[in-house]
């Protein structure tokens, strides 16, 4: 990845999060969602109301969303999509806001990510942790959380890697420092997070990877589910973007060890970044869902085509409050793709 490239892609990820309200802090009653399907939204944050209403609207085929972050959005409200928090990186596990945020929020909120790309660089919105440091982090304050030492028991992943070859390398020395650390429990994990950006064969040769080595490769009796937590055909034209969504997405709901998937993402072509290219985008510039859109909300079948808005006030752009951008929640908008 040329340096010019990753400069690009954090330029612009930061002129989108100057322009978005971020997490609020208030907790939303629970919500009892109703949806089974597997498909969710990678939320980095729209400032468009119509948008957001229309992502949010109970017919679409989306169940689950997160954010990047431990903080639900303000603008997705916690009774149409299920909340997954995620903690970034080591600096954020270490807080205790963290753990307070992450066992405050509703009880319909039961699965936790973690460590965000750690074997990507912070530029380009990974975490950049070494397996040591990550095992250690781990045991010390994410385990915690699966054991429901405060009262509350999370089910958790291990870190979401890049889908490169350096992800495996990096799952494997984490894996031997978590067992030099706990030799006999290693760092216990309930699901695996990965990411894919590129061609459908790929992601089908990523996922077969993954679940090789953590199920068939092991003696592990329940084999763990993936979650494809960040997906898309970087830099490619819209027809080749939506032909490749629609072989990926029947795919992955009838893989069975493949539990939720997220699509990247649910923002305008304008504030795509450089890296994943336009292509990616769920709307266009005028807020019309497009064909990529209308096929991820369900298409036909469930009333979204392309070129369709959402309702609001198309003018009213949402409100920053500034003291509203925690650290963390910055940290939460620059980890994204890889
Ligand atoms: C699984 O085990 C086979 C046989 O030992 C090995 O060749 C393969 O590389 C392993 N897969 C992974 C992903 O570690
Ligand atoms: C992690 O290492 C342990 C101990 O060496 C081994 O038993 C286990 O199979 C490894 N896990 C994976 C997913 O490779
Ligand atoms: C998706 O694929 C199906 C079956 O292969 C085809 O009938 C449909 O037209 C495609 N839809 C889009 C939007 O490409």
């Amino acid at each position: 990845m040329a340096r010019s490239t990753i400069y690009n892609k954090k330029q612009s990820r930061r002129n989108l999060t100057s322009r978005i309200a971020l997490q609020a802090l208030a907790i939303l009653p629970l919500a009892s969602s109703q949806h089974t399907s597997k498909r969710g939204l990678a939320y980095v944050g729209n400032t468009h109301v119509p948008d957001n209403t229309l992502l949010t609207s109970t017919n679409s085929h989306l169940s689950w969303y997160y954010n990047w972050s431990p903080y639900p959005s303000s603008q997705v409200p916690s009774e149409n999509l299920e909340f997954i928090p995620l903690i970034h990186g080591v600096d954020d596990a270490e807080l205790s806001q963290t753990s307070s945020a992450i066992n405050g929020l509703p009880s319909s909120s039961t699965h936790l990510l973690t460590f965000n790309e750690p074997d990507g660089t912070t530029d380009s919105g990974g975490s950049s942790i070494s397996p040591e440091d990550a095992a250690r982090a781990y045991i010390d304050h994410i385990v915690p959380l699966r054991d429901g030492d405060e009262g509350r028991k999370w089910a958790i992943s291990h870190p979401s890697t890049t889908g490169s070859p350096n992800g495996l390398d990096w799952l494997r020395r984490y894996n031997e420092s978590c067992y030099e650390i706990d030799e006999e429990n290693g760092c216990p994990t309930d699901f695996i997070a990965a990411h894919w950006y590129g061609a459908f064969d790929g992601l089908a040769s990523w996922l077969g990877t993954l679940n090789e080595y953590y199920n068939t490769n092991t003696s592990r009796e329940t084999p763990l589910k993936i979650w494809v937590t960040e997906l898309a055909l970087p830099q490619a034209e819209a027809d080749a973007t939506v032909s490749m969504m629609n072989q990926t997405l029947p795919y992955l709901d009838e893989l069975d060890y493949v539990e939720k998937y997220s699509w990247f993402g649910a923002f305008r072509s304008g504030d795509a970044n450089e890296w994943t290219g336009d292509g990616v985008a769920l709307f266009d510039d005028d807020g019309g869902l497009t064909e990529a859109g209308a096929l991820y909300m369900g298409g036909d079948a469930n009333g979204f085509s392309a070129g369709q808005k959402g309702e609001g006030n198309a003018a009213a752009q949402l409100h920053v409050d500034r003291r509203m951008l925690l650290p963390l929640s910055l940290a939460a908008i620059y980890g994204s793709c890889w």
